[in-house]
């Protein structure tokens, strides 16, 4: 059986403790391969924003990898930290902690904490880069941000699950949907799903990183023994040095 099949036979066989939003979400939209998505954005890519806001896609691939083993120890060595995110209908053992952010246990988005723009909220280090410091040095060295928002690792845990959703809400949102967030997987194990409406499955890997737009509805589960463990980063990337980090195919 390829891989494929495999997680085709893992959704068709997901228990019903799994909400039937969710299995019915993944049954729709996972594909054996990732879906064509029209013309790929321009290869000598003069405009990081156009490509940000116009690529036909939700997903491109960074050329970083993020396999060295500090990256896993320093996740689980601030684990204990994390706190619930959103945990309401729509998720279930959805755990985050910032790196960079209002302070490590504010995970949520700048406008829960009372501000009204991402420059006006008072980002810096937590307390939590003295604990991770080889994770957040390799940030700083190999991410051209001009500005970093929040940075939190994700931690999803065994049997969790993420509904389908989309991060974007034009009545809070000051701009159109655009790439603006850095998905890194840390771990990804074996029964972790993270599929988009109409395109599929996101083919993650640990050590593998996405610049992700979240216009598209999504779903996440965690089908396996092991805690699922992910970084996500926002921030104003530097351009043309940031355009350097996409896959050009
Ligand atoms: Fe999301």
């Amino acid at each position: 059986m390829n891989p494929a099949e495999k997680k085709r036979q893992l959704i068709d066989s997901l228990p019903t403790s799994y909400p039937a939003e969710l299995r019915g979400f993944l049954k729709e939209n996972f594909k054996p391969q990732i879906a064509v998505r029209g013309d790929p954005y321009p290869l000598s890519p003069s405009n990081l924003e156009q490509i940000r806001v116009s690529y036909p896609g939700s997903f491109l691939a960074l050329n970083i990898d993020f396999q060295d083993s500090f990256f896993v120890r320093e996740a689980y060595g601030v684990y204990p930290y994390s706190v619930n995110h959103r945990s309401s209908y729509l998720s279930q053992g959805w755990k985050s902690l910032c790196l960079h952010g209002l302070s490590a246990e504010k995970t949520q988005s700048y406008q829960t904490y009372g501000y009204n723009t991402q420059d006006e909220a008072p980002y810096q280090w937590t307390e939590m880069s003295q604990l991770a410091p080889q994770t957040t040095q390799f940030l700083k060295e190999k991410i051209p941000m001009k500005k970093w928002y929040r940075v939190r690792w994700m931690f999803l845990e065994p049997g969790g699950y993420i509904l389908p959703h989309k991060d974007y809400e034009p009545s809070r949102d000051q701009h159109s949907p655009r790439m603006n967030a850095i998905n890194i997987a840390i771990t990804h194990p074996e029964g972790c799903l993270f599929v988009v409406e109409n395109e599929g499955e996101i083919p993650f890997k640990p050590g593998k990183a996405f610049y992700f737009k979240g216009a598209q509805s999504h779903a996440l589960i965690n089908h396996s023994k092991e805690l699922r463990i992910h970084m996500i980063i926002h921030g104003a990337p530097d351009e043309p040095a940031f355009i350097h980090l996409l896959e050009t195919k």
